[in-house]
């Protein structure tokens, strides 16, 4: 790395006449307002562009303007962020307009420290905001800018380990196009999302094959170095399709929750020692306070979360007793199958939703 910095200007200049030629049509580089800005690198944080397109033409339509945003209820955000996962993004987006519209003008701000001050706005998003949406020569690293750097450089550390990460910033810091901060920044993203792929990178067509250190030594594919991959935990989980007089029961799960603001079905995990239904019957009665029979299987469904994996054996119940109250969740509703549609749940409970769908 001793001649980085003469080395710097030869791949600005090629990156960006790379990305000019280059670049997606994507919707957020259409009109890059402060705000879409902000709400598409949001998405874009461990999401891939192909998901997160639909997901942000559908916000943007309505939510147009950050106003729009804090009056919102929290559900009908949560709804247009079903299935994109990691949902504390979507609760913080909103938590973080209301914040904007009371204390900031309406006006998100435009420095690296203000911004990392916003919930949800991490050093990567302050990065993106500053740079793609005020001009700001800010650095940024997300997992594609990382890969490239990687190999550019051939740096060998792990790049989860803080030295690395550091020298990695420090990289980026240096690398940063001072006039052209943002289309430098997207630049260095889209090489990684287009070109200098996990596996298989088009290097022949790379415009930084001459000034790539990985690839002079043919050291692209083992670069950046791999973590082990860790086996996600499997849960056996259950829950109630509780009826009563034609409504069905569901539960908001805690703000601070895994999934947090989303809506259930009551369940939850299944002990060792006890059969599906008891557990059914018991994790309804904890969390709401209400006696059911637990009836029929309706189905099962396997789903990956970001950390975790579920299976999901979901069992129609009948109501029999008490009053339902919001005992290890923060609210608990009676509505009809119809209704479901407008309440945002978590991936496994679309699933059963879909199979209750069909089931009628
Ligand atoms: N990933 C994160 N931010 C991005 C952007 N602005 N364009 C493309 N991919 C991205």
């Amino acid at each position: 790395m001793k001649n980085s910095k003469p080395q710097a200007s030869k791949i600005q200049t090629l990156l960006l006449r790379w990305f000019r030629a280059n670049a997606r049509d994507l919707p957020w580089r259409r009109n890059r307002t402060p705000y879409a800005v902000w709400v598409s690198e949001i998405m874009l944080q461990q999401t891939q562009v192909a998901t997160v397109i639909d997901y942000f033409n559908r916000f943007m339509k309505r939510f147009p303007t950050v106003e729009k945003l804090a009056r919102a209820k929290q559900d009908s955000v949560l709804k247009l962020w079903e299935g994109l996962g990691y949902y504390s993004r979507g609760r913080n987006l909103h938590k973080a307009a209301k914040i904007i519209v009371a204390d900031y003008g309406g006006k998100l701000p435009d420095t690296l420290e203000e911004l990392q001050k916003i919930p949800g706005i991490g050093r990567y998003s302050a990065g993106a905001i500053a740079s793609i949406a005020f001009n700001r020569p800010a650095p940024i690293l997300d997992g594609n800018v990382i890969r490239v750097l990687c190999r550019i450089f051939r740096l060998k550390g792990n790049p989860k380990e803080t030295a690395t990460k550091n020298k990695l910033w420090q990289l980026a810091d240096m690398l940063v196009h001072t006039k052209h901060p943002g289309d430098f920044n997207e630049a260095m993203m889209e090489l990684g999302a287009l070109v200098c792929t996990p596996s298989n990178p088009s290097c022949s067509s790379c415009p930084l094959n001459k000034v790539c250190a990985a690839f002079k030594h043919n050291e692209q594919d083992s670069l950046p170095v791999r973590q082990k991959k860790t086996r996600l935990p499997h849960y056996t989980i259950v829950v109630g399709i509780v009826y009563k007089d034609n409504k069905i029961l569901i539960d908001k799960r805690r703000q601070n929750a895994l999934l947090g603001g989303l809506w259930e079905f009551p369940g939850g995990k299944k002990r060792k020692d006890e059969s599906f239904k008891t557990a059914v019957a018991r994790e309804v009665k904890e969390e709401t306070g209400i006696t059911i029979e637990v009836g029929k299987r309706l189905c099962i469904v396997k789903h990956t979360y970001s950390h975790f994996k579920i299976t999901l054996h979901a069992y129609v119940c009948e109501y029999k007793n008490g009053a339902a109250k919001p005992l290890a969740c923060d609210a608990v509703k009676w509505i009809t199958p119809k209704n479901l549609k407008k309440y945002p749940f978590p991936g496994a409970n679309v699933k059963i939703i879909r199979q209750l769908m069909n089931a009628v």
